[in-house]
């Protein structure tokens, strides 16, 4: 209907883009790509604690919200690390890999762990679902146990005897006396887009998409 379509597009008549950018380390990188085709906001950079920044002349609007969140439209696309596509198995499109946010998901312990096959092996993780998945599929009888951050205290208080996580330089582990006894998956950052705003914003996103595989 004319009236709802008039209000959800901008001054040029194309459609307003959400774009969910994570907090944090990977949404410092999102936001540099965006800025890197021409979408940049700079009040973003400044140490405040704003929620939405919008560049109208681009027609596109960052918001801070969980990208795993897109799936809900609570913004049409948005970066997100693949561990959490497989931990939420969320219903989006996945439309590139973005080659950066490189990590891996791996099991670590303490560095002279000693497996007990006697008894199921204590299992602290963010991740329950890629956990079972990965224990499943080897036939060891786990305890998972769910923390929701900074795994790796988890075996140093003795709650666990391995966490299960993402590893990207190591120094986490390293400076817990910890290390990695299993590399399971690859990690990068991936481009999702909600599945009715690309088929509704379609035009506009597929020309997102082309400007960043052109600077990638
Ligand atoms: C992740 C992960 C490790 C750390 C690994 O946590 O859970 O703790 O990064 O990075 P490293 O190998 O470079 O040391 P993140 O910083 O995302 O915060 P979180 O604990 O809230 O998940």
């Amino acid at each position: 209907n004319l009236i709802n379509e008039k209000s959800m597009k901008g001054m040029k008549g194309a459609f307003m883009i959400n774009i969910a950018l994570p907090k944090g380390r990977l949404g410092n990188k999102v936001y540099d790509l965006f800025e890197k085709i021409g979408y940049e906001s700079s009040e973003i950079k400044e140490d405040n604690r704003k929620l939405i920044f919008e560049n109208r002349e681009k027609n596109v609007r960052f918001l801070l919200v969980k990208p795993s969140d897109v799936e809900k439209g609570s913004a049409d696309i948005g970066v997100v690390g693949r561990d959490v596509l497989l931990e939420e198995n969320p219903d989006i499109y996945e439309l590139m890999d973005l080659g950066f946010g490189k990590c891996k998901f791996a099991i670590a312990g303490p560095v002279n762990f000693k497996e007990n096959f006697d008894r199921p092996l204590v299992v602290a993780t963010k991740y329950l679902n890629v956990s079972k998945r990965y224990f499943d599929s080897i036939n060891r009888d786990v305890e998972l146990i769910k923390l929701n951050g900074s795994i790796e205290i988890a075996p140093i208080l003795g709650l666990s005897d391995v966490i299960m996580d993402i590893v990207e330089t190591g120094t986490t582990l390293k400076e817990n006396n910890l290390k990695v006894l299993k590399t399971i998956e690859d990690i990068s950052a991936r481009f999702i887009a909600n599945k009715s705003s690309y088929r509704f914003k379609n035009e506009e996103i597929e020309k997102i998409v082309k400007s960043i595989k052109e600077i990638l």
